[in-house]
């Protein structure tokens, strides 16, 4: 499974990716907002710390809109993925950038019929947004067990980026599940290390360690 972090914040992609472990990244508008940064500035940076996906949404609502947005954006690096929202023009918009070749994420998805019609307009990724569907009281991982029964069925190719993750059991949900990517924030990626057992038996082993007064070398 891919690990996308969903952040614009350009030292927390900076020091995830030095571990090697990250795959792409994700932005949204509120990220953009929330980083202070000129979004095509931030999005051509993030393009150089990463090799993978960078996602980048466009904002206007009409396929014309659309377009001539993502044609600004995916200029910015050849690893810009396009972000396109999950209504019929961004079926449209999808349609045509991915025949051109140019990667797109469909966003806002919310129901498994929404991910089949992404899948049929060529989308890279789809994103079910998981935590937002736990907020109003629907449990965000049994939308992506259909979309994965229905790509699985169709073969489609196009991958379920899990996102709106809010903690570590989505991702671990997510994994069992068979789901291409997460993206999560840097903070719940970092904290998928973390196990109180780890922490006390490595000080444990570092008490018992200076017992013996060696030092490797
Ligand atoms: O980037 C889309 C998504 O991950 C947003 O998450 O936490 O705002 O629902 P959240």
């Amino acid at each position: 499974m891919k690990f996308f972090v969903d952040t614009a914040d350009v030292a927390e992609i900076a020091d995830l990716a030095a571990t090697g472990l990250l795959d792409g990244v994700t932005t949204n508008p509120s990220l953009i907002a929330k980083s202070g940064r000129n979004f095509l500035e931030v999005v051509k940076e993030i393009c150089g710390i990463v090799e993978g996906p960078v996602s980048a949404e466009v904002v206007a609502m009409d396929v014309d809109g659309m377009l001539r947005e993502a044609d600004i954006v995916r200029k910015l690096a050849p690893n810009v993925c396009v972000k396109l929202p999950l209504t019929l023009d961004g079926l449209k918009a999808c349609r045509k950038l991915t025949s051109e070749g140019t990667q797109v994420n469909v966003t806002l998805c919310f129901s498994a019929n929404q991910a089949l019609l992404a899948a049929k307009a060529g989308a890279t990724f789809i994103s079910p947004f998981v935590g937002r569907h736990d907020d109003v009281g629907f449990d965000g991982m049994d939308l992506i067990e259909d979309i994965r029964l229905i790509y699985d069925n169709y073969d489609f190719a196009t991958q379920i980026l899990v996102a709106s993750v809010r903690h570590p059991i989505h991702i671990l949900q997510a994994a069992k599940i068979g789901a291409d990517v997460v993206t999560a924030p840097p903070a719940v990626l970092k904290n998928l290390a973390k196990h109180p057992l780890t922490d006390r038996g490595l000080e444990q082993f570092a008490a018992d360690w200076a017992k013996t007064g060696q030092v490797i070398a």
